[in-house]
């Protein structure tokens, strides 16, 4: 029997990523942040001078991507070819490379085998934009988890002020988020949009817990 799998996708900021942490440990499944490995993708192409508007280039990074996830108490340790790259596939310049090489067909295409190998006993939490359309189509609980650009740009404010960033541009983060949910919503490959069977859920005006909350009464009812 293969492991069940609960997909969330939706835009950057929508909240997705700490939900998903936290499904993942009430359930006790793995879990995937398949962005981290586009993330990853884009950072290795920036280090070694890939040009990451040239596909072909960039699916080359890809298919011999030297990636590995450590799950530690103080959370996800990344590394890219056994550098600790965990600080960095966060920086700005590398979420939008990072959008800028997922557009591309073949580069997906070439990251499918790597995000479905997570789908592991007891079962897994796969986070991102087209978990339940393209990656687990066959998922047994899908959520698509959405919010005002407003208020993910108030979000990312925040985190990045609690990460002790002295200057931050709010202007720039909206429009930032708004210039990525643009490209990721509108790009020919996976778009960012919701599974026909995906529960849509806007987290614009509701807590963590109440997020959560609805999520963990949607597992149960699929169980
Ligand atoms: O979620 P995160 O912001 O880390 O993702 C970085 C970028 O990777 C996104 O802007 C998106 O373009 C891309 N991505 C994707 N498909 C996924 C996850 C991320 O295209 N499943």
């Amino acid at each position: 029997e293969v492991a069940p799998v609960i997909t969330i996708d939706g835009p950057s900021g929508s909240g997705k990523g700490t939900i998903s942490r936290l499904i993942a440990e009430q359930t006790g499944f793995h879990l995937l942040d398949s962005g981290a490995i586009y993330r990853l993708c884009a950072l290795a192409c920036l280090r070694g001078n890939t040009d990451i508007e040239d596909a072909d280039a960039v699916n080359r990074v890809a298919q011999t991507l030297d990636i590995r996830f450590d799950v530690g108490t103080a959370g996800v340790i990344v590394f890219l070819a056994q550098d600790d790259v965990t600080g960095d596939i966060r920086q700005e310049n590398v979420g939008m490379a990072a959008s800028t090489i997922a557009a591309f067909p073949s580069v997906r295409a070439s990251l499918l085998d790597c995000q479905r190998s997570f789908q592991q006993p007891p079962g897994l939490v796969a986070d991102g934009r087209d978990m339940g359309t393209v990656v687990f189509p066959s998922a047994g609980c899908k959520v698509f988890l959405t919010a005002s650009a407003e208020i993910r740009a108030d979000r990312r404010v925040k985190q990045l002020q609690d990460a002790g960033q002295a200057s931050v541009d709010r202007g720039q983060i909206l429009a930032d988020i708004i210039a990525r949910d643009e490209r990721d919503t509108n790009r020919a490959t996976s778009p960012l949009v919701p599974a026909a069977d995906a529960l849509v859920l806007d987290s614009t005006a509701l807590t963590i817990d109440e997020v959560l909350a609805e999520i963990m009464a949607l597992i149960k009812s699929r169980a």
